[in-house]
């Protein structure tokens, strides 16, 4: 199948795009390159520098499936802007999916966040409840969730509400918890820890490309999943990055609220099965750190990079 992948240079899409050209599919990769390109060419990808604002200029001709990746990617950096934090994750996806409807494509993923929940009590936490995103970047999430139900007579729409991300991708983050802790670990044998009571989930990033890959391959699973699969406090994850590379730790007080534990059951029951965990990703960014393959860049902070170009 010809698929299109938005933001298909960022840390998922990294990973991702040559899973499915492994798989057999074409790709097409669109991205604005915020942190650069990462993708190695490949006889079926077509990389293109562009934005998904730009709806007019995307050919979707062929195309069979759209992973929908693109957005301004974390809460401190949609604050930066939130202008171009709703253009993007609301005002374009509502185009790209009218755009899409109406050329016949007939699936399409969409990334939104499990961060839609904002504070939750409940140990429990399905897809069902009522959603109360604090911060730009999840309120435009949530809106973007809704605009694409609306379109789920026209194509299969299936929304991911994925955990906190952690593990390596060539291209790479460094300002998502797990990623953050070990990294501190690392270069500074010193981590800070904000808060530290917050609980999120997790999912390593072998397990949330499998997932795209897993709704890819079902078109019939249409609507919300969770996809998270160890709900762990802030405190927790560095005492685990602390057990296995040496480092002091410091908690500071936290502006950052957010604390919600999700329940992936939904997506368990299509035979989704996930096969990787935070303390795989410690040891393998541990591993691939000593070799001398992950580097701690300024570009691998979506935060200061942001900031360093909005500067410019
Ligand atoms: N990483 C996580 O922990 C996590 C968790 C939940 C949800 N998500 C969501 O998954 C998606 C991918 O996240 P990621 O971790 O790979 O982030 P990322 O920042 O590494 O990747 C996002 C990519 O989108 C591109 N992009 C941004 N605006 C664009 C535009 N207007 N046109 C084209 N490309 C554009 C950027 O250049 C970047 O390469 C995002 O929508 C994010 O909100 C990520």
């Amino acid at each position: 199948m010809k698929i299109l992948v938005t933001g298909a240079c960022g840390y998922k899409g990294t990973v991702l795009v040559p899973k499915l050209l492994e798989r057999g599919h074409e790709v097409v990769a669109l991205d604005i390159m915020w942190f650069g390109n990462f993708l190695q060419p490949h006889p079926r990808l077509t990389i293109i520098e562009g934005d998904v604002r730009d709806v007019d200029a995307i050919d979707l001709s062929g195309i069979g499936a759209i992973i929908h990746l693109a957005s301004v990617a974390n809460d401190p950096c949609s604050d930066l802007d939130p202008k171009l934090t709703w253009e993007i994750s609301a005002l374009a996806t509502m185009q790209l999916a009218d755009k899409a409807a109406k050329a016949g494509v007939k699936q399409f993923i969409y990334a939104s966040s499990g961060s839609v929940y904002g504070i939750k009590e409940e140990e429990q936490v399905t897809e069902d409840l009522p959603l109360f995103p604090i911060t730009e970047y999840n309120k435009a999430k949530m809106v973007a969730e809704r605009v694409l139900l609306s379109y789920a007579a026209d194509m299969a729409v299936q929304i991911v509400r994925p955990a906190t991300v952690c593990g390596y991708s060539p291209r790479m983050r460094l300002d998502v918890s797990v990623n953050m802790l070990t990294i501190q670990a690392l270069t500074n044998h010193r981590i800070t820890v904000f808060g530290g009571a917050q609980v999120r989930p997790n999912i390593h990033i072998e397990d949330i490309t499998d997932v795209y890959l897993h709704l890819l391959d079902r078109p019939e699973l249409q609507g919300i999943y969770n996809a998270g699969f160890e709900n762990l406090s802030i405190l927790t994850i560095a005492e685990r990055v602390k057990a296995k590379v040496e480092a002091e730790m410091a908690v500071t007080p936290s502006n950052d609220p957010r604390s919600y534990r999700v329940n992936s059951d939904k997506l368990l029951a299509t035979g989704f099965k996930p096969r990787r965990t935070v303390g795989n990703a410690i040891d393998e960014l541990t591993s691939l750190y000593v070799e001398g393959v992950l580097k701690d860049e300024d570009r691998f902070h979506n935060l200061k990079w942001m900031r360093h170009r909005l500067a410019k």
